[in-house]
């Protein structure tokens, strides 16, 4: 709703956001946070007016949507331009408010002097009150413009929400949650790696002191985007904070032509009263119904065999062929070729690039190896890297110019590879027909979408171009899922570098991280279920001993973590012991017995001592539920703790029962279990009780795992 004052009203799913856009002012947030039902923004705007701070400016100088450098406010620039050193203060002036829907405003603000003009779109999920943000800048004028920064919007932070969380991370080691301390100044993180990363994931966290997983107010942040981005967040020494998000531009990199623009990618914000996980669900519920396409959602999400730790570059008929008959008897529905099908590539130095069966080992191409896994009732799967060349490949000795780099300095490599320029027409038509043409001529209903590396130069024609090479990626994907609609798209970046919004808008999943250590995989899924559902994450049963982290894990422990997401395995079926192999098969029949309830539910994380993750899902007509403990290491106490089930229907009662492991051997003390029957046919537990007095655990060994289902009856 716009008033006469030009404030702007929207509301949805217990959120509220008022804008304050007069034409001819300054357009300015004036509140956003949980549902205000009554309260005029005139009695908000006088409410939140400051006294005049002692050492200051005369009048307060008032944020701006974007905090532009005209505006003089002494806090982080959200839109800084110029024109080879002039028109550098831009100030933003309301010319126009548009409401496309009841839950949209569009507000055009423009410099007249600098002649830039911002365009911000804001949208609130009618379901969920999430917030999605996004900006476009114009160049009005007969000079190019050089847009230094351009943060999607410059958000007032609620003053209450000291604690902080900022992702960290690294390779194999995805989706780290640091909190951050009490801090005056700026925290900031930017990526440079021309993909997502795997060291500063675009999200951010904030809650009160008090908040928990269940309970309290809180706020989270994403920019859905694939490249180079800057996080941070400013506390001014007046006391007032503020959040950004945005692209990283490199010099130069952001040069608009006269009347071209720029557009930010989108950031997605939410707030929510009940807890980090009620935040989670608004995200992963806007993300499934608003984001990602709708293609594949009726779709039950196959059980993947992957070959990646079981053969690595050996590909080798028989052994191939073997596997496929196993990995089909186990339970697998869907078979993926890694990488080492194609061109020369017998390791990781050569052949990226020359996109085409390899004459050594597929002497007869692909076919009968697909002919095979589908007569076994599976979907074929394969690899693919297109944005990388080794120098060692027909692509690179023919078109040694089609990469990016840096006039006059030396390429940097990384797994002996360098990345192809895809702003060049001719580059991204080339990837598009070899891709094609192989998706033409065989039934691949899956491709893994790799990108192995950071881009230290991503230089094309003299200029940085890291945000038109991130864009042409999405276009050249957008073609061929245009041209290939069934397709399904897996996007990995050495497991989760490019796992965001921007590229879930094209893909249907990823491939959450390089290590199959089932512990380690407790925390990278936890962390990584702040902002993606568990329908999106890859997660797959690894080999007895973790080739990554050289760690022993029961297949009990790896079957359970790997259960609460989109499953999978990853292993030598050929060598794994014959009882393993058991475990694993009632295991993958369990999840497909749960998965519509795990690809749908909504999402919970428990608060527990640290040595425990307990996370679980409930339907959304509350009719199940089911709830992984783990016992990471030892416990502190000589119990283990209760498991106290939230998001159950208070009023009714559910057959609890202990699902995982079966039989419950691996437990050391199931007695408690054996008292209430729970790994027998159940026991019928009011769902009050299940809250509040919780289920008692049984005594664990470290690294154990159990999976409780609870059924209205
Ligand atoms: C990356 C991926 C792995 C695997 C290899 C193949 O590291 O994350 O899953 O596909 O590449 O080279």
């Amino acid at each position: 709703m716009i008033d006469e004052s030009g404030f702007v009203t929207l509301r949805a799913g217990e959120t509220s956001l008022v804008l304050s856009c007069p034409v001819g002012a300054a357009p300015a947030f004036v509140y956003w946070g949980p549902q205000l039902e009554g309260t005029d923004p005139a009695v908000i705007t006088m409410m939140s007016a400051r006294q005049h701070a002692p050492g200051g400016t005369d009048q307060e100088i008032e944020a701006s949507l974007l905090n532009e450098t005209g505006i003089g406010i002494n806090a982080a620039v959200g839109f800084s331009a110029h024109r080879n050193g002039a028109d550098w203060a831009s100030v933003f002036r309301v010319i126009e408010v548009r409401q496309p829907t009841e839950h949209s405003v569009e507000i055009i603000s423009e410099d007249r002097a600098t002649r830039v003009r911002a365009t911000v779109q804001i949208g609130l999920d009618p379901d969920t009150g999430l917030m999605t943000c996004q900006t476009e800048i114009e160049n009005r004028a007969d000079t190019d413009l050089s847009i230094d920064v351009c943060a999607v919007a410059s958000l007032p932070l609620d003053l209450r929400a000291t604690r902080l969380f900022g992702y960290t991370g690294r390779w194999a080691g995805e989706f780290r949650l640091e909190e951050i301390g009490p801090f005056q100044g700026s925290y900031v993180r930017e990526n440079k790696s021309g993909r997502t990363s795997h060291h500063s994931f675009p999200g951010l966290i904030a809650g009160l002191p008090g908040t928990h997983e269940q309970t309290g107010l809180c706020y989270a942040f994403h920019l859905g985007w694939s490249g180079n981005s800057r996080t941070r967040v400013d506390r001014l020494s007046d006391g007032r904070a503020f959040l950004q998000m945005g692209e990283y531009f490199f010099p130069g990199e952001m040069s608009l032509a006269p009347g071209t623009t720029y557009r930010t990618p989108p950031l997605y914000a939410g707030v929510s009263n009940r807890g980090y996980s009620d935040l989670s669900r608004k995200f992963h519920h806007h993300l499934s119904q608003s984001v990602m396409d709708g293609r594949i959602r009726r779709k039950p999400r196959p059980v993947h065999y992957n070959t990646w730790e079981a053969v690595y570059f050996d590909h080798d008929h028989d052994t191939l062929f073997a596997l496929a008959e196993k990995a089909a008897e186990i339970g697998a529905e869907r078979f993926i070729l890694d990488d080492g099908w194609f061109g020369s590539r017998r390791d990781d130095r050569a052949g990226l690039g020359d996109w085409w069966p390899s004459e050594e080992v597929y002497p007869d191409g692909l076919a009968p190896l697909i002919d095979h896994i589908i007569g076994l009732g599976m979907e074929f799967g394969l690899w693919f890297e297109p944005e990388m060349v080794n120098p060692d490949s027909e692509l690179f000795r023919a078109h040694p110019d089609w990469v990016l780099r840096a006039e006059g300095l030396e390429q940097i490599s990384s797994r002996h590879q360098y990345v192809l320029d895809l702003t060049r027409p001719e580059v991204s038509d080339y990837l598009f027909e070899r891709l094609h043409s192989l998706l033409e001529g065989h039934a691949i209903s899956y491709i893994k979408w790799d990108m192995n590396r950071d881009v230290h130069h991503p230089g094309s024609q003299g200029r940085a171009a890291a945000s038109r090479q991130a864009q042409a990626v999405y276009a050249l994907i957008d073609r061929l899922r245009a041209a290939h609609p069934q397709l399904e798209i897996e996007s990995c970046s050495s497991g989760g570098g490019r796992a965001d919004y921007g590229i879930l808008k094209r893909t249907d999943r990823i491939w959450t991280s390089d290590s199959n250590d089932a512990l380690d995989r407790q925390s990278i899924q936890r962390g990584a279920s702040h902002f993606f559902p568990l329908e999106v994450l890859g997660t797959h049963v690894g080999p007895a001993k973790c080739h990554i982290t050289g760690r022993r894990l029961s297949m009990r422990m790896r079957v359970a973590t790997a259960l609460f997401g989109h499953m999978g395995m990853e292993l030598d079926l050929l060598k794994e012991a014959a009882a393993d192999l058991d475990v694993l098969k009632a295991g993958i029949a369990l999840h497909k017995q749960h998965r519509a309830l795990i690809h749908s539910g909504d999402f919970h994380r428990l608060d527990t001592p640290d040595h425990v993750n307990a996370i679980g899902v409930v339907a959304r007509d509350q009719s199940e539920a089911l709830f992984s403990w783990c016992n990471l290491t030892g416990h502190r106490e000589t119990l283990p703790g209760r498991l106290y089930v939230p998001g159950l229907d208070s009023g009714r009662s559910y057959r609890t029962r202990l699902v995982w492991p079966q039989p419950a051997r691996s437990i050391s003390q199931p007695s408690v279990l054996e008292a209430l029957n729970l790994n027998g046919d159940g026991a019928i537990l009011p769902a009050e009780a299940l809250s509040q007095i919780g289920l008692q655990i049984p005594l664990l060994h470290p690294e154990t795992c159990l999976i409780y289902h609870f059924e209205m009856v």
